[in-house]
């Protein structure tokens, strides 16, 4: 029985050390400790032995279990090791591509040109330059106080909703520190424009804004607006449908009629939604005016006295005008674009078309 405890050590560390795969081990396995397995199957023929043989025999037993157990593991180890090493090892396998052939393979130029958006941009700051708006910047990342409470939105009013953005954590600043936001709107230029400037004023302010939104075709949460700020003594809502009237007809490149109706905004007093005659159906009616035969395209109004007097103007001697519009949408209109997060998405199959 030793001898032949002995014989199956022997035979099986041999095969061990000569199995190079995994798969080879795991047969090894089997035929050792599976069902009918050497190791398995041999203290089989204990019970018939005398009980001093067993003694002596049994121990034994134990140990070669154990020695082929940990041989076994101590080279399952090893194969797989030197599987990884194989791997580190292996050539990469790319051709030697020499200079001689690179010049052969054509290289497509591609001429980038600017965004939809930006080109559209651009014809807007162009329109109003010549009615002698000059450009002004406002910051993006700004202050509560500049874009709500000095535009007459003062903290818990029920407007802020409209305009519900992204806040900068401040917390590490201490207990009250001002308030940080992405601003919502290019309103957000009116006070400081007052503060910096004396009337007469004829300023715009284009960029991006952000909100947030529940994004859809109409929707984004980053986007842009243009804004005029008009202030002068003696200005009426007549200046204001002038503007509108000359906004859209310099950009739909005919005569396009604007009307005005009463809307709430804060900021402005009276406040106006400033519709464009229907570039699609002119009035008549069709399924992008909604039947109306009218677009709502910007917002506007008389600057509000409270909001003239936060930027140190004296709204007895002086009004204003504040006028936004969306670029993204006005784009969308004229170049009949369904889906606003087009403009924002990257996608060279859209950006290409302008
Ligand atoms: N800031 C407004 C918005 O984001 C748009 C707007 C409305 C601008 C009326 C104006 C205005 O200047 O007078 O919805």
């Amino acid at each position: 029985m030793r001898e032949d405890l002995n014989n199956l050590q022997k035979k099986y560390t041999a095969e061990l050390n000569e199995a190079t795969s995994l798969k080879k081990l795991d047969e090894l396995f089997l035929k050792l400790f599976g069902k009918s397995g050497e190791i398995t199957t041999f203290p089989k023929s204990f019970p018939s032995l005398p009980k001093d043989e067993v003694k002596v025999i049994a121990p034994l037993f134990n140990k070669t279990k154990q020695e082929l157990e940990s041989a076994l593991e101590k080279r399952r180890e090893e194969v797989k090791l030197a599987g990884f090493k194989k791997i580190l090892e292996e050539p990469l396998g790319l051709k030697d591509v020499s200079s001689k052939t690179l010049d052969k393979i054509p290289s497509k130029k591609r001429e980038g040109h600017m965004h939809p958006i930006t080109q559209f941009e651009e014809e807007i700051v162009h329109a109003f330059a010549k009615l002698g708006f000059q450009q002004f910047e406002a910051p993006h990342i700004d202050s509560d106080t500049y874009n709500f409470e000095k535009l007459n939105i003062p903290q818990e009013h029920p407007a802020r909703d409209l305009w519900d953005t992204l806040y900068i954590d401040q917390t590490y600043l201490g207990p009250n520190p001002s308030k940080l936001l992405l601003r919502t709107h290019t309103s957000n230029s009116q006070v400081r424009i007052m503060e910096k400037f004396q009337p007469p004023i004829r300023l715009m302010n284009l960029g991006r804004c952000f909100r947030y939104e529940n994004v859809d075709a109409r929707h984004e949460h980053t986007f842009e607006q243009f804004e005029l700020i008009y202030i002068d003594k003696g200005l009426s809502m007549a200046n204001l449908l002038y503007l509108s009237e000359y906004f859209f007809q310099a950009i739909f490149g005919y005569d396009v009629k604007a009307r005005l109706k009463p809307k709430y905004y804060p900021f402005v007093e009276p406040g106006a939604g400033v519709d464009g005659l229907c570039i699609f159906c002119k009035g008549k009616g069709c399924k992008i005016c909604g039947g109306v035969g009218w677009l709502e395209l910007a917002g506007a109004g008389m600057i509000h006295p409270t909001v003239l007097k936060n930027g140190g103007i004296d709204p007895d001697i002086y009004s204003g005008i504040a006028w936004g519009v969306g670029p993204g949408r006005m784009a969308m209109l004229r170049h009949e674009i369904n889906d606003l997060r087009l403009f924002n998405s990257g996608d060279l199959r859209f950006l290409n078309k302008f």
